[in-house]
């Protein structure tokens, strides 16, 4: 492990915008470096479904981080998307390409959450994959935000634990996978360092906020039937309460070593980012 940049040529930030692709960004802006964080809103154009945005944003590129769109209530296919645009990256001169993926092998709404995978490992390039746990970010920029502003978390995650991992953490070792030596050929399953229930989270965030804000466990069923009645397509709604069936039934309750395998010290803490966000009024009602 060493903290010396190898790479001087920009590197492109997909998902630029969003939790993870925004700090990789920043934190590489941080170490001098040139980046191009890249989506359909992002200062550099990049749109998995529009081609002609992919060879723009990585003319010249050295390293590639990657975000799929297998969360998100499109259709995905990585063996066509994520195969071209692998080709094209290293056709272009990108030499390392760092994916997001999840920490999970199991299936959800009927689709693997780690599909990239073996084609960014066939790519030719350098590769690192993460595999994270939930994000502490979904409940102050995800899924989970509008619940916390109404005092209210209704989910089908029963008592079921999860080690949240902060979506800095992630991009710390995605920073370090793209720029340093000695990550490449890896796979880090990243989690926080401490097991909670959504009960137990959503109870430290109600201490930092000083606000009541309470936890309702949901069969799938009723979960399910309330995102589609808000508007959510009912395959994407399924995916997600499958995500939170597999916190449930306890298969998210261990901590994983990656974070501390790649950077040499611990992950933060779910009661300091609950501190940190709460401190930013996100979450006043
Ligand atoms: N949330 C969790 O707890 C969690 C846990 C483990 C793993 N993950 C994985 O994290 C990944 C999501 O990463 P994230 O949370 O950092 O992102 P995010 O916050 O969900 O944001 C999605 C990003 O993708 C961009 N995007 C959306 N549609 C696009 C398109 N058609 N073409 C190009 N870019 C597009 C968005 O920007 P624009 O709208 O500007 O295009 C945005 O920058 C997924 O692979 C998921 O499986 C999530």
């Amino acid at each position: 492990m060493t903290n010396q940049t190898v790479t001087t040529k920009p590197i492109l930030v997909l998902g630029g915008t969003g939790k993870t692709g925004r700090r990789v960004a920043a934190q590489l802006r941080e170490r001098g470096l040139e980046v191009r964080a890249a989506s359909r809103s992002g200062k550099t154009r990049f749109d998995w479904y529009d081609e002609s945005t992919w060879q723009p944003a990585l003319d010249g590129a050295g390293a590639v981080y990657m975000v799929d769109m297998v969360d998100e209530p499109v259709e995905w296919n990585p063996e066509v998307s994520v195969r071209a645009f692998c080709r094209q990256a290293v056709a272009a001169g990108v030499e390392r390409i760092v994916l997001l993926q999840a920490r999970t092998n199991e299936e959800a709404g009927g689709k693997s959450l780690i599909g990239s995978e073996a084609e960014v490992q066939n790519s030719g390039a350098e590769w690192t994959i993460l595999r994270p746990g939930w994000f502490a970010q979904n409940f102050d920029e995800g899924i989970l935000l509008d619940g916390i502003r109404a005092g209210e978390v209704r989910l089908p995650a029963g008592e079921g634990l999860e080690p949240f991992i902060d979506c800095d953490d992630v991009a710390a070792v995605a920073v370090a996978a793209l720029t340093e030596e000695g990550h490449a050929g890896k796979t880090y399953e990243l989690s926080g360092p401490r097991l909670l229930s959504f009960g137990e989270a959503v109870e430290e965030i109600a201490r930092a906020t000083g606000r009541e804000i309470r936890y309702v466990a949901l069969s799938p069923e009723e979960y399910v039937a309330e995102l589609v009645a808000e508007g959510v397509p009912a395959d994407y709604a399924q995916m997600v309460a499958d995500l939170i069936g597999q916190i449930r039934e306890g298969k998210g309750a261990h901590i994983s070593t990656g974070f501390k395998d790649a950077l040499g010290h611990d992950p933060r803490d779910f009661a300091a980012f609950a501190k940190d966000a709460a401190a930013t009024g996100v979450w006043d009602a």
